[in-house]
């Protein structure tokens, strides 16, 4: 039952995007949860436009005292818990964090958003010796320009490799449809292609990230690699 929340103590690195985007991704084939644990609501606002897919299910308004209780539900009734967290430091993060089975950091390649991820990192690091358990965990580079790769960000990617944290393969690029997925309050699938540049591309590139995320989860659960082919085939 993976849970898998999506963390940074600064606002802006593309939590709330790539939690939706997963979460919808994924509903097309499972029953999934998201918890928008964010005061902001920006999750519980985007299904307002009531066009979130039937096999998703969004909780919000929930705090520092319920929230484990909440995953835990959640993960009771639907095979895949997406948390999407406010971009602070706070025990509401560090107690979704508790009942993750990956941690999902997301980051722009920028040097605030660098440091902002390695304080995550110490977070879950902190988990992990509060627990006596590994917590498995990965950056995610986001708004990452798909053609052209830049000096400042392969600098900041030899730095987190070199710090020994685990980057996802699979980036998520700067794409209109990400945000035009927000503003129309529609899935990826349900934007037109018409009104939207790269839709198809930018759908690639979420069922590649979907994809590497439930390969990263099989691997942690010992898992084959190609499992994870399985689990999304027809998603696509
Ligand atoms: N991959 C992306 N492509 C284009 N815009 C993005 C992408 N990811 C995030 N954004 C935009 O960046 C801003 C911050 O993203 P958001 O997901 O709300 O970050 P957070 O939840 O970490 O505060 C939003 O305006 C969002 O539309
Ligand atoms: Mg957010």
């Amino acid at each position: 039952m993976p849970i898998i929340p999506f963390v940074s103590p600064k606002g802006g690195t593309g939590k709330s995007t790539s939690a939706l985007l997963l979460a919808t991704f994924l509903a097309k084939l499972y029953d999934v949860t998201i918890i928008d644990a964010d005061p902001n609501n920006p999750i519980k606002d985007w299904a307002a436009g009531g066009n979130a897919p039937p096999r998703l299910t969004v909780i919000s308004d929930v705090e520092e005292e319920t929230i484990i209780g909440r995953i835990e539900e959640a993960a009771a009734n639907t095979p895949f818990v997406i948390v999407d967290l406010e971009g602070t430091a706070s025990k509401i993060v560090l107690y979704a964090i508790s009942q993750a089975d990956l941690v999902i950091v997301p980051m722009q390649g920028s040097h605030e958003d660098a440091k902002a991820a390695s304080r995550a990192v110490r977070v879950i690091r902190q988990s992990e010796k509060m627990t006596r358990v590994p917590k498995p965990f990965s950056v995610l580079l986001t708004r990452t320009n798909p053609m052209i790769r830049t000096r400042g960000l392969a600098h900041i990617q030899k730095g987190l490799v070199d710090a020994g944290i685990p980057v996802l393969r699979t980036e998520l690029n700067e794409r209109d449809a990400f945000k035009a997925v927000f503003s129309f309050q529609q899935t990826l699938d349900g934007l037109n292609s018409q009104a939207v540049p790269n839709l198809d591309k930018a759908k690639l590139n979420v069922g590649e990230f979907a994809q590497e995320i439930i390969e990263r989860i099989m691997a942690e659960q010992g898992g084959r690699k190609d499992d994870a082919t399985d689990v999304i085939a027809g998603a696509a």
